[in-house]
């Protein structure tokens, strides 16, 4: 039998199909109670979508841990094999609103939250293992680049390519986006990355460094600009589609965990700055070492509490799991909560999405839409209460800092050019060849000469194959781009 229809307080709902009004012609009467409450409901029902990363699609699933990495970290999360914990995930682009089409050209975002019985444990990554910048002050005006001009409304390659090509520590990021990994066939069957180095502590205090590499189950595929073009215009929900598809009949994605783990000491010296996201660390230095597996195998109940309200964080970590001095995460641990607060409200981490599966016991208290204010429990603290006591064994581990304060820029081992062309080097002939023509139609969209002979000269240096082959793309000369001053 049918639910009986209510107002939101609970009332029994008359009529849901004809205003109350005086006389049959109107006008209609202020005292229509119900019309008034689904008008005000519905006036509110958008919040303010996320600054980035606003399409995307979510699932929930869970972690199981297949080796014990007690050695390296006391996260509870990583110790005792054969461990599950729950977890969503989210995947997304970055640039596009949440109306975009799924298949544009950009990197895609790989969050995933842990429900941990130390709280919740938050990766947010992206499906390539390096980043456009590394400075956070820089973040923001990267984005405006890559999302709208203020005056046309349209989003534009030479806007993109301007902040590219005035930023050399993007060409590895964007060595990676024009290639074919800027085009994902499906959420599936991508690689997630956690890009930046962490710190993992074990119960004895030793620290390592690690970076995590989620590798697909289904393998990674890409799609040509050809058939990214063409699902956007017959689905712009192409990915979220797939990948909401396969789950409804049970074909479960899923990857495996590794971390590359790199001791203290040796990190602190290595060949490249680890802590500088634009840099990979080599896998034969450090090989991938297996944790576990991830699982997506229930779809969203409703989009909006599962994952529209769903807030990830980088600060989200949990004892043994601790940040690195990386400058670009450093800024991300203040911004996501930051913007939380904004875009879901002051209580955001009590939506149901976001509440941790452990209890919640502290001195906060009050705001807007408070669900668990922690009854009469006493909301100061020092007392003689018996309030919530302080775990000093969650305490971070201490780093020896030294050198000025200051704005500094990065000054160890800077070298925005190596990579990159060990990227573009690695790329199969085929994949060049796809590499080459994209730029060319960024590239070649616009006039402005300052940017084209600032990026050629990048990807020269970077492979001198690279560099010439796109000045020859786009009909340039490559020794007048290498004679200009620019
Ligand atoms: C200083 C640099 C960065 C800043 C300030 C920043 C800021 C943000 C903000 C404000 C959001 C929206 C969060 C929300 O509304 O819930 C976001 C989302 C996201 N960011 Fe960043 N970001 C930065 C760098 C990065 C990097 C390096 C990565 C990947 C390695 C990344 C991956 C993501 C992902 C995956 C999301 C979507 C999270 C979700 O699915 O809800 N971001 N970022």
């Amino acid at each position: 039998m049918a639910k009986k229809l209510t107002t939101q307080t609970g009332q029994p709902w008359a009529d849901n199909q004809h205003s109350q009004t005086a006389g049959p012609r109107g006008p209609v009467l202020m005292q229509d109670y119900d019309l008034i409450e689904k008008l005000a409901h519905f006036d509110r029902e958008r919040i303010p979508e996320r600054v980035v990363h606003a399409k995307g699609a979510g699932a929930k699933g869970e972690f199981v841990l297949e080796n014990d990495m007690s050695k390296y970290t006391k996260a509870d999360i990583f110790n005792e094999a054969g461990k599950k914990t729950p977890l969503i995930m989210r995947f997304s682009q970055v640039a596009g609103e949440k109306g975009y089409p799924d298949t544009v050209r950009d990197v895609r975002g790989f969050s995933v939250k842990f429900y941990t019985q130390e709280g919740n444990y938050d990766i947010v990554g992206n499906n390539t293992p390096v980043f456009f910048v590394n400075d956070p002050l820089k973040f923001p005006d990267f984005i405006h680049s890559q999302k709208r001009d203020p005056r046309t409304n349209r989003r534009t390659n030479e806007m993109q390519w301007d902040f590219w090509a005035h930023s050399p520590e993007s060409l590895h990021q964007v060595t990676y986006l024009m290639g074919d990994r800027g085009l994902p066939a499906s959420y599936r069957e991508m690689n997630g990355y956690g890009s930046h180095t962490f710190k993992w502590v074990n119960k004895d205090g030793e620290q390592f460094w690690i970076k995590y590499h989620l590798i697909s189950d289904q393998g990674v595929k890409n799609m040509t600009n050809e058939a990214a073009d063409k699902a956007a215009a017959q689905n712009p929900d192409y990915l979220q589609d797939d990948l909401f598809d396969a789950i409804e009949k049970n074909n479960f994605p899923s990857w495996e965990m590794y971390v590359q783990i790199i001791p203290y000491e040796e990190g602190l010296n290595y060949k490249w700055d680890i802590f500088d996201v634009t840099k990979t660390v080599s896998h034969k230095d450090y090989p991938l070492i297996k944790v576990g597996k991830l699982t997506l195998n229930q779809n969203p109940s409703n989009n909006f509490t599962d994952v529209e309200e769903d807030a990830f964080s980088p600060a989200n970590l949990v004892p043994g799991i601790e940040a690195s001095p990386d400058k670009l995460l450093q800024g991300r641990l203040f911004s996501y909560k930051d913007t939380q607060r904004y875009r879901l409200g002051a209580n955001f981490e009590e939506l149901p999405i976001n509440r941790p599966v452990t209890e919640v016991h502290n001195y906060e208290r009050d705001g807007y839409m408070k669900l668990n204010n922690q009854g009469g429990e006493v909301n100061y603290e020092p007392n003689a209460f018996d309030g919530p006591k302080e775990d000093h064994a969650a305490s971070v581990a201490p780093d020896q800092l030294q050198g000025e304060t200051g704005n500094q820029p990065y000054n160890y081992k800077v070298d925005y050019t190596t990579q990159a062309g060990d990227l573009y080097r690695l790329y199969s002939k085929e994949e060049q060849d796809r590499l080459i023509e994209t730029i060319k139609d960024g590239l070649g969209s616009f006039d402005n000469d300052e940017i084209k002979t600032l990026e050629i000269k990048q990807m020269y240096d970077a492979d001198k194959e690279y560099g010439t082959r796109v000045a020859n793309a786009l009909g340039l000369n490559i020794d007048s781009i290498l004679a200009t001053n620019n």
